[in-house]
């Protein structure tokens, strides 16, 4: 099975499309002969990216200075890909940052890490789906989210609820592009492991053991699309499937369990957790 966006003849647009997971994707479409459109506010970054696409077989490459967050260059964005290549198939929102929170910190902190994440992914999927739908062919939107905003750890709050919010967006998007009559536009969450990019090198020159290339990620992220698949739920070299499975099904069970708010890091429930896992 293959998505029919996956073609040649597509278009694709990439949000954080300048480094890390949304150019390892970027560099997919491609190679596959795309054209495609990078938008990053690292525009230092951009002129460099495009090279790469052009190397691995692009039809046309653009770039763009936009920041997602901002609705203005968003529709700006989405108005320069129409009359550059004629419109869009392939949306992926991608673009993000983690900067770090703290429950009592800044607001300014919180307003900006929900603004890129979560109204960079609204913005981008408000302005182009229904043009994508006007267009009358097949397309794709992806949203790239976290287990972060899944089972919620402790350590950066702000992120995780721009993720979760990004889960719930990404989720009512698909409902409503399969009840929209005549669209043929699918969506989906990405959501990858631990993958080493710009976001979590932090001072480390070299891939930690456990994590992912970004090239690992648009592999896998490729496989997934071309299944169907609307979480597209990312292994790293630490984190199996399965063991994802069990987190996931151990955070929903604090609802339907009646345990504590994020028992998973509870004293009281650490026993019970590790014998979940074990399959207990
Ligand atoms: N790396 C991981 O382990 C990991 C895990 C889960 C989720 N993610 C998510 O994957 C996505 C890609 O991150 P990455 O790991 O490739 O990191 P990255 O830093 O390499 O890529 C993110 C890109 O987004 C761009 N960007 C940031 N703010 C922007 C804005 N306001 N407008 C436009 N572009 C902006 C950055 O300049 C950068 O090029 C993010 O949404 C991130 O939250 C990453």
């Amino acid at each position: 099975m293959t998505h029919p966006a996956l073609a040649p003849d597509s278009v694709a647009v990439v949000t954080g499309g300048a480094s890390g997971i949304g150019l390892a994707c970027a560099e997919r479409f491609a190679a596959m002969g795309m054209a495609v459109a990078l938008a990053d506010t690292r525009a230092d970054l951009l002129a460099a990216a495009a090279d790469r696409l052009r190397a691995a077989g692009a039809r046309d490459v653009m770039t763009a200075a936009t920041d997602v967050a901002d609705r203005a260059a968003v529709e700006a964005l989405e108005a320069d890909v129409a009359g550059r290549f004629g419109g869009t198939d392939i949306l992926m929102a991608n673009a993000g940052i983690q900067p770090g929170s703290a429950m009592f910190g800044a607001d300014e902190a919180w307003h900006r890490v929900i603004d890129v994440n979560f109204w960079g992914i609204a913005n981008a999927a408000r302005v182009f789906a229904p043009r994508m739908i006007a267009r009358g062919r097949p397309g794709a939107i992806v949203a790239t989210g976290s287990k972060q905003g899944i089972t919620t750890p402790p350590g950066d709050p702000a992120y995780n609820v721009s993720k979760a919010a990004v889960k719930a967006f990404t989720e009512a998007l698909a409902h409503e592009l399969r009840n929209t009559p005549g669209a043929q536009i699918t969506a989906h969450l990405l959501i990858p492991g631990f993958v080493f990019t710009d976001l979590t090198r932090r001072d480390r020159a070299e891939k930690p053991a456990g994590a992912w290339t970004p090239e690992q990620t648009a592999d896998f992220f490729l496989e997934s699309l071309n299944r169907g698949d609307f979480y597209i739920l990312c292994p790293d070299n630490d984190v199996s499937r399965a063991l994802d499975e069990r987190r996931i099904a151990w955070a929903a069970g604090d609802i339907v369990e009646n345990r504590p708010a994020l028992s998973r890091w509870h004293p009281d429930w650490a026993a019970a957790f590790a014998d979940y896992l074990k399959g207990g």
